[in-house]
């Protein structure tokens, strides 16, 4: 469909324009199936009825799975093949499908982005942005506090292509200007960081992708539209695992990229070659599962924000990560950034180190231990074991990763029956 031969076509269209080749030309939200955005809502009202496709002509309510891998093809079609704007048209699952259309329409109203592009997990998502983005010799400037997939991706894999990384901390901003070079295109970050909660200055990163001329790319997977829309403060792509809050039910993997058409178009192409179009009964889960996104965002971060105040107060926690705390580091930061909303993840180091961190997991009856985030049951796990098992007890003091850390995925279970379940963990380990 993007074959390069068309590139080369001078295929003036009736008011004049070139396709293909006029990088200026105006490009429209999308693709969509019908205008349904409802931008001047809130963030519940979008969530419910944004890209929701209502069957014309069975009156359905909500919008059908199309199981489908292929489409009839017609003029339209044809004439869109010709001019490489696929994107646009039903014409294999792969490069669109009306499910994708219509949960992809849902989150760029979330976004506030133009267009956005759904996956079959956030690794295909974060790959194929990055590989999209980059061109051979490129360079990144990344964080050492990321996600052990795209880590390896970035370490392992870009060198592959002539590219390379450089891994900085997240919240140094000096540290990270001083990573650019004259090859650096993308400043890659977190926006909240695994397990510590640090927070990306995301202002700051958009300066300086401004000033070098460089893309930010934000994976806004631990905080979510509903907490802040990354694109309303300038980055120009943000990528989450669709996996965790987005869909909410751990049920389904998933990642999504959002931004400008023009950008998201750069993408597509990618997408094709990668593969990792989101299936779409998964896409049907996925716009399900949001219909309720505002509804629990607002409840994972109200019993955050109580639970973590719960514990800063119990004497055997020595220390809380959470950015609505005033212990944070980055507290005034948070309070700018995410106004006032927060998040719904929690970290803190108990007493008696690993030991007593594991018997608090199983004691809690409520809490399920297991690894990912975002669901609608808490769920709680240790970094050391987990998300940073790869590094030595050496490394993992190094990056702040103590004895007895826990990281803890707040569910949205009544706040009052996790905070006794917590207080009969705790009280179990040192009292028996
Ligand atoms: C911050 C972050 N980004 C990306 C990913 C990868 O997402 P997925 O597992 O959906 O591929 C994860 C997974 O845990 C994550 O925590």
């Amino acid at each position: 469909m993007m074959n390069k031969n068309y590139q080369n076509i001078e295929d003036k269209r009736d008011d004049g324009s070139v396709w293909i080749n006029d990088l200026g030309r105006k490009r429209e939200s999308g693709p969509k199936l019908l205008d349904s955005r409802y931008a001047n809502f809130g963030d519940g009202t979008k969530s419910v009825h944004a890209g929701q496709y209502d069957d014309p002509q069975t009156g359905a309510l909500g919008t059908p799975i199309f199981q489908c891998s292929t489409f009839f093809l017609n003029s339209t079609s044809y004439e869109a093949i010709k001019e490489g704007r696929g994107r646009d048209e039903m014409i294999y699952s792969r490069y669109g499908n009306p499910s994708q259309w219509s949960v992809q329409e849902k989150l760029s109203s979330l976004e506030n982005a133009e267009s956005s592009i759904v996956f079959t997990s956030g690794m295909a998502a974060i790959s194929s942005t990055l590989l999209a983005i980059l061109d051979k010799g490129s360079h990144v400037v990344s964080s050492r506090d990321i996600y052990g997939g795209t880590y390896n991706f970035l370490y392992e894999d870009l060198d592959r292509f002539n590219m390379s990384v450089t891994f900085t901390s997240p919240t140094d901003i000096k540290e990270i200007e001083a990573a650019i070079n004259e090859n650096t295109k993308v400043l890659y970050f977190e926006a909240l960081t695994n397990p510590l909660l640090k927070i990306a200055p995301i202002k700051e990163l958009v300066a300086l992708g401004k000033k070098y001329n460089l893309r930010v790319i934000i994976d806004n997977t631990f905080l979510t539209p509903y907490n802040v829309k990354m694109l309303d403060l300038g980055v120009d792509l943000v990528v989450n695992s669709a996996t965790k809050y987005l869909n909410g039910h751990s049920d389904l993997i998933g990642g999504t990229v959002s931004g400008s058409r023009k950008l998201v178009d750069r993408i597509w192409p990618q997408l094709l070659k990668n593969g990792g179009s989101m299936d779409p009964h998964a896409c049907f889960l996925l716009e399900r599962s949001l219909k309720t996104f505002a509804l629990r965002m607002k409840a994972h971060n109200s019993n955050a924000l109580a639970l973590a105040t719960y514990l800063e107060k119990h004497p055997k926690i020595k220390r809380v990560y959470y950015p609505g705390l005033k212990s944070h580091d980055q507290h005034e930061l948070a309070k700018e950034q995410l106004k006032g909303k927060n998040s719904g993840m929690i970290s803190f180091e108990i007493e008696g180190g690993d030991k007593n961190a594991h018997q608090l997991l199983k004691n809690l009856k409520l809490p399920k231990e297991a690894t990912s985030l975002g669901g609608v049951e808490s769920l709680i796990s240790l970094p050391h074991n987990t998300s940073q098992a790869s590094l030595t007890k050496e490394q993992q003091k190094t990056i702040g990763i103590n004895d007895g850390l826990i990281r803890l995925s707040v569910g949205v279970e009544d706040i009052e029956d996790l905070i006794l379940d917590f207080n009969q963990s705790i009280f179990n380990i040192f009292n028996n």
